[in-house]
């Protein structure tokens, strides 16, 4: 008979949707958790705010407590996961949690992306160690890849649908004629979405995810607030319609790319040509194309948000911290430390795209000269025109241009070649000045 397995025990501090499928993960598959770890990870203690809650992982007596001393004050308790949202209490539990000599796993991008520094700083200096691969991309192993998988490359580029909330949004609108609002709280009920899921719709969430791969990618120390960025919430669904009628579909894109020595990065609603593998990215699914110059291109995808795909990646987190894995990577990546930064960002106005831009006008003769001639000023050439067929005044709005209210009003819209985000921008601000344009101009980039 083979020697019963060396225990090792863990705990969990935040037990809702991540936690608990940490939980199940832990208790109802040790068998392959302990295959992978060589010893049985047990489950010793779960820290929640609200012990009277109920929960849908039935946890064996005695595991289940608001009080985070029974892991902190517990010596025999060697890796916890930390499965609590947002900035503070989260960054004083993690502290605590390293401060009582506790190995962390975290899921906490928001958390990572402010205050890194500061948490892996601490870290090391008590020899512990933060794993964090279920903050970017869920259940894609996108972390252990950049950081370790591909480490004798020079990445060159990063571009990927990093927030799987506004994804499954996007696909609903797009898909089921979904209002936006009903496919946010949707969202919200299957576990995909933050506690505030303005952060999922604002391009935030994305925004922090792309600055810990920006980080791990390219040695770059650009703080998430740092990096321009625009979310799903400012778009309209006529501009999904727009789209598709263009041959492409809107996605939420988090860029990172590295030009002369410069890197690039943003996050921005992005048609993108069907057929093309990003534009296939349905419901929470993420997916990150990467470019390595030994390599490649390389395609991840996978789901990005949601219970289990997030525990697994927590759960390997935890098996490679018992082992001692992450322990020998977090020593030699220096992760967020006071090594110099190996690359700066460019200015976002010297960035250079391809832009959807639609317009409200007045339908009469010459606007669309105006218009072409205030793009031709900012240097900013079309590649095409769309007018649709004339639409009544909207209800509720003002006349701004010389004819009287109830006359008819178009969407043009433009696609242009290549040029600069701030001769775009620029063009933008001159064309809402023209007396025939109506307020609400849009403009969103062109993947290519
Ligand atoms: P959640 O469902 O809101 O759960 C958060 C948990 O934290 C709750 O169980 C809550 O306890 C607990 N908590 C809050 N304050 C606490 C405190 N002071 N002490 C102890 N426990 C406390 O959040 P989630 O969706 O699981 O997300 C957790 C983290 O994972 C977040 O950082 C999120 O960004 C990240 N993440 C989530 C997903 C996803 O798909 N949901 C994917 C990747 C990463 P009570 O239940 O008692 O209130
Ligand atoms: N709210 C996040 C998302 C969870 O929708 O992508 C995964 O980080």
């Amino acid at each position: 008979m083979a020697a019963p397995l060396e225990k090792t025990k863990v705990g969990i501090v935040g037990m809702g949707t991540v936690g608990s499928g940490v939980a199940k993960l832990l208790l109802d598959y040790g068998d392959r958790t302990a295959r992978h770890a060589g010893r049985t990870l047990w489950l010793e203690s779960v820290v929640v705010r609200d012990f009277e809650k109920p929960r849908g992982v039935e946890l064996p007596k005695g595991v289940l407590t608001d009080d985070l001393t029974k892991i902190t004050k517990n010596p025999e308790i060697v890796a916890v996961a930390h499965l609590v949202g947002g900035l503070e209490p989260a960054r004083t539990i993690l502290l605590d949690l390293l401060e009582s000599g506790k190995d962390v796993i975290t899921a906490n991008k928001a958390l990572l992306a402010e205050h890194g520094p500061e948490l892996f700083d601490r870290a090391r200096a008590l020899g512990r160690s933060i794993a964090f691969e279920a903050s970017v991309a869920g259940g894609i192993p996108i972390i252990a890849n950049i950081s370790q998988c591909l480490s004798a490359n020079q990445i060159e580029s990063l571009l990927g649908i990093l927030n799987g909330t506004s994804n499954f949004i996007l696909t609903q609108m797009e898909e089921r004629d979904a209002d936006y609002d009903e496919a946010v709280r949707e969202a919200q009920r299957l576990g995909y979405a933050e506690a505030d899921p303005t952060f999922d719709v604002d391009g935030r969430d994305a925004a922090q995810k792309l600055a810990i791969l920006a980080h791990l990618a390219f040695g770059a120390r650009v703080h998430w607030s740092q990096i321009p960025r625009q979310g799903i919430d400012t778009l309209d669904v006529i501009d999904l319609r727009y789209a598709k009628q263009l041959g492409y579909r809107i996605k939420l894109l988090a860029s990172a790319q590295l030009v002369e020595d410069a890197l690039e990065l943003h996050v921005s609603p992005t048609l993108v040509k069907i057929g093309t593998p990003l534009a296939e990215v349905r419901g929470a699914y993420n997916a990150i194309a990467v470019v390595g110059d030994a390599v490649g291109r390389l395609f991840f995808h996978g789901l990005g948000a949601g219970q289990m795909p997030t525990a697994s990646a927590v759960v390997a987190d935890m098996i490679d911290t018992v082992v001692g894995r992450t322990g020998i990577t977090f020593r030699t990546l220096e992760l967020w430390s006071n090594r110099e930064a190996r690359v700066t960002q460019r200015d976002y106005d010297n960035v250079l795209g391809r832009y959807y831009m639609r317009f409200r006008v007045d339908d009469h003769p010459g606007v669309l000269a105006e218009v072409a001639g205030a793009l031709g000023r900012a240097s900013v050439s079309i590649a095409s025109v769309l007018q649709q067929e004339t639409d009544q005044l909207r209800p509720g709005e003002n006349h701004v241009g010389p004819q009287s209210a109830g006359e008819s009003i178009v969407d043009l819209v433009i696609m242009t070649h290549k040029a600069s985000e701030g001769a775009a921008r620029r063009a933008m601000e001159d064309i809402s000045k023209l007396p025939s344009v109506r307020p609400g101009s849009v403009r969103l980039r062109i993947r290519g």
